[in-house]
C-alpha cells in the first residue's frame, strides 16, 4: 500500500526548516505520496521548489483558510488550524481514485511540524479501516494514547484534556484506510463549531466506531511519533538578507 500523507503547511520563518525535515525523513519511506496543501492564496516558490529538490513523490495544493478563521492574538477560542487544507487533501484523493480502484493506500495527516519515527510508517501502511497508536508531547502528557483491553480492542483514552470526546485523539496519532475515505465521501473536518480538541473526531466518527479502531505501536505500548512544536526565532535585526537561510519571506 501507498502512504498518503497530507500535510498542511504556511508561510512563517520557520516554514522551509519544518519543510525540510519532514522531506529528510519521508525520503527515508518507501512508497510514499506527499499532499502538501498550503494555507494561502496560490502555491509559493518556496514549497514548489523545495518539493522538486526533494524528488518525492508529491501533490502541491492550496486553499486560503478564511480571515476569521485564522488564529489571532486575543480570541477567545482557537479555531481548528489546517482544516480546510487536510479536506482539500482529501478530496484530491477522491478525485484521483474511484471506491472501486485497485490501488491499495493508506491516509496519514502529517503536520509539518512534528517528528516522526520511520518504524511509524510501517505499523501504519497496513490499516483496514482506521489505525491508532500513542502520541508523545501533547494534551499536558508525557504522552497520550489509546487503551487497550487484553483482546487487543481500543476501549477508551488515556488523556487529561476532556477524555469524553468520542476519539480523543491527535491528528498524529491515527491512519485512515485509502478505500474508507473513498467509500465515505462525506467524511471530513469540520471547520465550525468545533471545540478544540474535536477536530480529529470531527473527522472519525464519520468514518469509524470505537470498536473498529485497529491499535498499532505494540498495542499502544511505543511511541513512534512526537508532536513537538517548533519555536518562532527571535530576530534582533530586520529579516531581509537573511533569503537564502528561511527563503522568501
Ligand atoms: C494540534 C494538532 O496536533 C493539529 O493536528 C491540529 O490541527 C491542531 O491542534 C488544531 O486543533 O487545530 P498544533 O501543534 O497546535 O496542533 O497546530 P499546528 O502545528 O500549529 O498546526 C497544525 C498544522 O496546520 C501544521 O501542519 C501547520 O503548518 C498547519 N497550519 C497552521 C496551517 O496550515 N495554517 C495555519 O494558520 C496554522
Ligand atoms: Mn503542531
Amino acid at each position: 500500500p501507498v502512504i498518503y500523507a497530507i500535510t498542511p503547511t504556511y508561510t512563517r520563518l520557520v516554514q522551509k526548516a519544518e519543510l525540510t525535515r519532514l522531506a529528510n525523513t519521508f525520503l527515508h519511506v518507501p512508497n510514499l505520496h506527499w499532499i502538501v496543501v498550503e494555507d494561502s492564496n496560490k502555491t509559493s516558490s518556496l514549497v514548489s521548489h523545495l518539493l522538486q529538490s526533494t524528488g518525492l513523490n508529491h501533490t502541491h495544493l492550496h486553499v486560503a483558510t478564511p480571515l476569521k478563521f485564522k488564529v489571532r492574538g486575543g480570541m477567545k477560542l482557537k479555531p481548528p488550524r489546517g482544516t480546510l487544507q487536510r479536506n482539500l487533501g482529501l478530496q484530491w484523493l477522491r478525485q484521483a481514485f474511484s471506491a472501486n480502484d485497485s490501488q491499495q493506500g493508506v491516509v496519514y495527516f502529517a503536520d509539518d511540524d512534528n517528528t516522526y519515527s520511520l518504524e511509524l510508517f510501517e505499523e501504519m501502511r497496513f490499516t483496514t479501516k482506521v489505525s491508532v497508536w500513542p502520541v508523545a508531547f501533547v494534551g499536558s502528557l508525557l504522552y497520550e494514547s489509546p487503551k487497550v483491553n487484553s483482546s487487543g480492542k481500543v476501549y477508551g483514552w488515556r488523556v487529561l484534556f476532556d477524555p469524553r470526546r468520542p476519539f480523543a485523539i491527535d491528528m498524529a496519532g491515527f491512519a485512515v484506510n485509502l478505500k474508507l475515505i473513498l467509500t465515505k465521501p462525506q467524511a471530513s473536518f469540520k471547520l465550525t463549531d468545533v471545540k478544540p480538541g474535536y477536530q480529529e473526531s470531527s473527522l472519525l466518527t464519520d468514518l469509524v466506531s470505537l470498536g473498529d479502531l485497529e491499535p498499532k505501536a505494540s498495542n499502544c505500548t511505543k511511541v513512534l511519533v512526537w508532536h513537538t512544536r517548533t519555536q518562532n526565532p527571535l530576530l534582533r535585526k530586520n529579516i531581509t538578507g537573511f533569503v537564502d537561510v528561511i527563503g522568501e519571506v
